[in-house]
């Protein structure tokens, strides 16, 4: 029976009190923390930068996902690098070059991870597998917390799943956006190991019951 890792997603923490949101995520049982960097340019909204994720990176011990939301990235890797990143993950649309974009990820020392808009083809991914550590399919249209859940992504993890074990590769399936206790299910059983939730997570007043929640739906 394999669980799925759960990422609870700072966006929805009380930005006033991130030390202690990230701590008391960590304590209660995230496994990692996912951090999103939005510019206002390549999604409709800002939220925050290097600086902050390297504040916040003395506050727990668990893996700093950092899902970029930028444009262009590749000018920024390194300072998400230094900054105490674990994972760093890009849009395809965000450069012209996202072999070269993961291959300055994996230079840096760091996990590298492909991020798939709800319309990015699979095939995106298909010649970079040996570049790529984790894929991340968006379950909504970046740039929000609190949106609905799309079905259609649904079929998408299912064809990656299957690409991940065609290859052989040690390659994490993730899902970002509208992850509920209601829609975390249906994630697994299409194949994610890692799912991403924001508002299911910080919230909720009980954040340990909240990933349990999530996490209780395993694969067999
Ligand atoms: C959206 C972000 C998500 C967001 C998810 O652009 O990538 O990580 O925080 O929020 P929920 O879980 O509330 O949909
Ligand atoms: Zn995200």
């Amino acid at each position: 029976v394999l669980a799925p890792l759960i990422a609870p997603s700072l966006l929805a923490a009380d930005f006033a009190r991130l030390g202690e949101e990230v701590a008391a995520i960590a304590a209660a049982g995230a496994d990692w923390l996912h951090l999103d960097i939005m510019d206002g340019h390549f999604v409709p909204n800002i939220s925050f930068g290097p600086g902050l994720v390297k504040a916040l990176r003395k506050h727990a011990a668990i893996p700093f996902d950092v899902h970029l939301m930028i444009a262009p990235a590749d000018p920024y890797l390194a300072a998400f690098a230094e900054a105490g990143a674990d994972v760093i993950s890009l849009h395809p649309e965000a450069g012209p070059h996202l072999h070269r974009s993961l291959q300055t990820i994996r230079a840096l020392g760091k996990k590298a991870g492909v991020v798939l808009n709800p319309a990015t083809p699979v095939d995106c991914v298909a010649h970079v597998l040996d570049l790529t550590d984790l894929i991340l399919v968006m379950s909504v249209n970046p740039g929000f917390g609190g949106q609905s859940f799309l079905d259609s992504q649904l079929p998408k993890i299912a064809a990656l799943r299957r690409m991940i074990e065609a290859s052989g590769r040690d390659i994490r399936l993730q899902v970002d956006g509208g992850v509920t206790a209601a829609t975390a299910p249906r994630c697994v059983e299409a194949g994610a190991d890692v799912l991403v939730a924001g508002t299911a997570v910080f919230g909720q007043k009980d954040y340990a019951a909240a990933i349990a929640g999530l996490r209780a739906p395993a694969r067999t």
